[in-house]
């Protein structure tokens, strides 16, 4: 009885095995090489479920491993997924061939997420055309403008926060990051929602916006399930949005909408935006109104400060370029009167710095795209692969970005990069911090003015250095999924007296 309950169990062992080789040999079959470290039944997993690493530095370094392909696959668990390496690929797969890989790889299930799941991100076909629409016309030109009056009063609050904690000392030593985000966070509840965020006052309770910002996103064996095995958190229904950013959304939005539809009091925000939108016959629900604010808190907040971050660490470590866009801020704004919204755009050397930063430490560091439809995918390097609906493909942005073939010097932080004149020579489809094709950050305009307003404020009075709290050389945390530095990015913030021009 036991011999044979040891031999059946053998078999199943040995079934289990074969089934595994087949499943972890698909690239192989299908003539795509295969990323090293490959284990059964987690494939690349391991790494990212011990917390070695993220799974935007796996991406950078099976790029930078794999230097002579087009395309290498990878195994989550034991599922395929492939990654494009070739820039004309990744155009296929964005742009020339976007209704063959419309939809993006991460999934939120509706009944636990069902503001999250009205994100354009997360929709496809007319749900995801609807939303675009609407965020695509409450970020035009002329209503970004409409927006700019509220980001310019955060802007004050800024500084006022700034002087005060320069107040009792010369110099302010903070986390970078933290204080990115109590400015961005104030952006939503102003510019969008058009309520206090208190995000400058440390002791405004529990509730207030800063308290919310930076509680989503705790690196988590949830969330490895949430962006790497959809099928399995349709059984689990766990949600990416906590219960409380949810109800706060839902109710502020409620309580705006019901006041503002009887009042013609002019106001300079998203919501507002939205209001003007129904006016023109537009259908609009307040589910969809909190989900596009939503879009805004969670899309705009955390994005912007991680890039702000990286953009302040880059301009501490390069003082001569710190120096000379003081130069271009200050010069700029004396020009314009202040810092208004034409004096913004006409930063060009910032535009420079904000790319460059963004080219070496992207915010969103991978893109994971769908096949939707049965596609021909052929390398420059005569790989070819027919990819079938359903297969996850990664677009490897950092890869890309530090990549010596399209890039001199990858590591150097060099703003003449974007140049107009180096502009024009940098191949298409090598920088990608937004995206590219249809389904582009809808959102980057938004998250330009922010983070421009943001640094001219700080470069105008303020000056960066780094604080030896900081660990260099920069090491990205593995406990978060998106672009942190371990350990934090302190910097001391002082004075910059010598020639402040008065912004507003
Ligand atoms: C520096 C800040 C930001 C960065 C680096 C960033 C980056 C990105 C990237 C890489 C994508 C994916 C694009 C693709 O799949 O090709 C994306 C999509 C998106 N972003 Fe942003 N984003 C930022 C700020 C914002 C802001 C402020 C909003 C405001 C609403 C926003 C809303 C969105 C939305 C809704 C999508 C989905 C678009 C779609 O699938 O059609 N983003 N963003």
């Amino acid at each position: 009885m036991s011999s044979a309950f040891f031999a059946l169990l053998a078999g199943a062992f040995s079934l289990f095995c074969f089934y595994l080789h087949l499943k972890h040999n698909y690239w192989k079959r299908n003539g795509i090489p295969t990323v090293k470290g490959c284990v059964p039944l987690l494939g690349h997993m391991l790494p990212m479920i011990t917390k070695r690493m993220n799974f935007l530095e796996f991406i950078r370094l099976a790029y930078e491993e794999q230097k002579d392909h087009s395309m290498v696959g990878i195994y989550k668990g034991t599922r395929p997924v492939l990654i494009v390496r070739d820039p004309n690929l990744v155009k296929t797969v964005l742009q020339s061939n976007f209704s063959n890989f419309h939809e993006n790889g991460i999934k939120v299930v509706p009944e636990a997420d069902p503001l999250l799941s009205k994100n354009p991100f997360f929709c496809y076909g007319e749900a995801w055309s609807t939303g675009r629409k609407r965020l695509t016309y409450a970020f035009s030109n002329v209503r970004l403008k409409t927006l700019f009056a509220a980001v310019s009063g955060v802007c004050k609050k800024f500084e006022k926060f700034l002087n005060g904690q320069l107040k009792t000392s010369n110099k302010y030593e903070v986390d970078l990051k933290s204080l990115f985000l109590r400015f961005t966070g104030e952006v939503v509840a102003n510019a969008g929602l058009g309520i206090e965020g208190y995000c400058f006052e440390d002791d405004a309770g529990a509730s207030t916006f800063y308290n919310l910002v930076g509680n989503t996103t705790a690196e988590s064996l949830a969330t490895i399930i949430l962006f790497h095995y959809p099928s399995i958190n349709r059984l689990l229904k766990l949600s990416f949005l906590p219960k409380s950013v949810d109800e706060l959304f839902r109710n502020v939005v409620s309580e705006n909408l019901k006041i503002r539809r009887n009042d013609s009091t002019p106001r300079n925000d998203f919501l507002q935006l939205m209001i003007d939108m129904e006016k023109t016959g537009e259908v609009i629900d307040e589910e969809s109104v909190s989900a596009h604010a939503v879009s805004l808190y969670l899309d705009g907040t955390e994005t912007s400060s991680i890039t702000l971050n990286f953009i302040g660490h880059d301009l501490a470590t390069n003082p001569e370029i710190q120096e000379k866009l003081r130069k271009e801020v200050r010069s700029t704004i004396e020009k314009h009167g202040g810092l208004t919204f034409e004096a913004l755009k006409d930063m060009t050397y910032m535009n420079q710095v904000i790319s460059e930063s963004q080219r070496l430490h992207s915010a969103v560091g991978f893109l994971q795209k769908l096949c939707t439809e049965e596609f021909e995918l052929e390398g420059s390097d005569g790989l070819t692969y027919r990819i079938k609906p359903g297969t996850e493909i990664v677009i490897p942005v950092s890869g890309l970005h530090t990549d010596p073939k399209y890039w001199v010097n990858p590591d150097v932080f060099d703003p003449e990069r974007f140049n107009d004149e180096r502009k024009q020579t940098i191949e298409k489809m090598t920088f990608l911090p937004f995206g590219d094709g249809p389904r582009i950050c809808v959102g980057m305009r938004m998250a330009l003015l922010q983070m421009k307003a943001c640094l001219a404020t700080l470069m105008n009075n303020y000056k960066l250095e780094l604080s030896p709290r900081t660990q260099l050389p920069l090491k990205m945390s593995p406990h978060y999924f998106m672009s942190e530095p371990l350990g934090g990015n302190w910097m001391y913030i002082s004075k910059s007296f010598e020639l402040t021009v008065r912004a507003f």
